[in-house]
């Protein structure tokens, strides 16, 4: 199983990589700030023929087509995590897919396809980075935290609250990224390179794989208030554990 989600998040990113050196892609607005490409289109289209021809009954909740039934294995899929840096050829997007067996996340694979990056997990297994095993930071303080976070599409509507608790942050931590694409930041934070990240408004799709790789690699994932959290709860802290409390008290 792991070997096939590996296989097509990889075959997709190659759609999408090829997307991205063509002179021009196809854009469309869904709302004001929020876009979809003929890429993004293409990758999912791509990622569900190849599910639906191997395991005709599964469900699949994809971004640009969720179809939900009721089967007892559930594919997430971001076809393309990053689609606002994707449009404006700004290096940093990727395939993010979980699977989610009789509720419970047992795969998750994030590829980044430019940096030919592939970040996965199997439940109970550990997180890998291409063929190395991976853990989060052990950076024991916010003043020393590198953080991610995201603004969500209603930014234009709701962007002062949004800011509030940006500046929060911003005034304790050492440093705090908008790299675009929360499925990378989740990874980032499992691998060590971010030690913290908060969002609010994220999918399912944006948080399925990337959460399963957090906890492999021995992070935590809460609300914002500490409270237990699962990929369909609208606001997300992540962390190594060692700074999440004082993350936490700063939303
Ligand atoms: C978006 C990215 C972004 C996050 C947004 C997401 P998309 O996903 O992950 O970093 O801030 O909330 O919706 O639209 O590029 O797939
Ligand atoms: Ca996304
Ligand atoms: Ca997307």
């Amino acid at each position: 199983m792991l070997e096939f989600i590996k296989e097509i998040s990889r075959a997709a990113g190659e759609i999408i990589k090829q997307g991205y050196y063509k002179d021009s892609v196809n854009t469309e607005h869904k709302g004001s700030v929020d876009l979809v490409t003929d890429i993004d289109l293409a990758s999912e289209k791509y990622l569900i023929s190849r599910i639906r021809e191997r395991f005709p009954t599964d469900s699949i909740l994809a971004e640009e087509k969720p179809d939900l039934t009721s089967s007892g294995r559930v594919w997430i899929i971001d076809p393309l995590d990053g689609t606002t840096n994707f449009a404006h050829r700004f290096p940093n997007f990727a395939v993010s897919i979980g699977l989610e067996i009789e509720g419970v996340l047992k795969y998750g694979v994030v590829y980044q396809p430019i940096t030919d990056e592939m970040f996965w997990a199997e439940l109970g297994k550990g997180a890998f980075l291409n063929s190395k095993q991976i853990q989060v930071s052990q950076t024991a303080k916010l003043s020393q935290s590198l953080i991610g976070t995201g603004f969500p599409y209603d930014r234009w509507e709701h962007g002062e609250a949004y800011g509030k608790d940006f500046i929060k942050v911003m005034r304790s931590c050492q440093g705090i990224r908008r790299a675009g694409a929360a499925a990378i930041d989740l990874c980032y934070l499992a691998s060590g390179r971010l030690d913290g990240f908060f969002e609010q408004k994220l999918k399912p799709w944006d948080l399925a794989a990337g959460s399963l790789i957090i906890i492999e690699a021995g992070g935590k994932i809460t609300g914002y208030k500490q409270e237990d959290w699962d990929i369909y709860q609208s606001k997300t802290v992540a962390s190594n554990g060692l700074i999440h409390a004082e993350l936490c008290q700063k939303l």
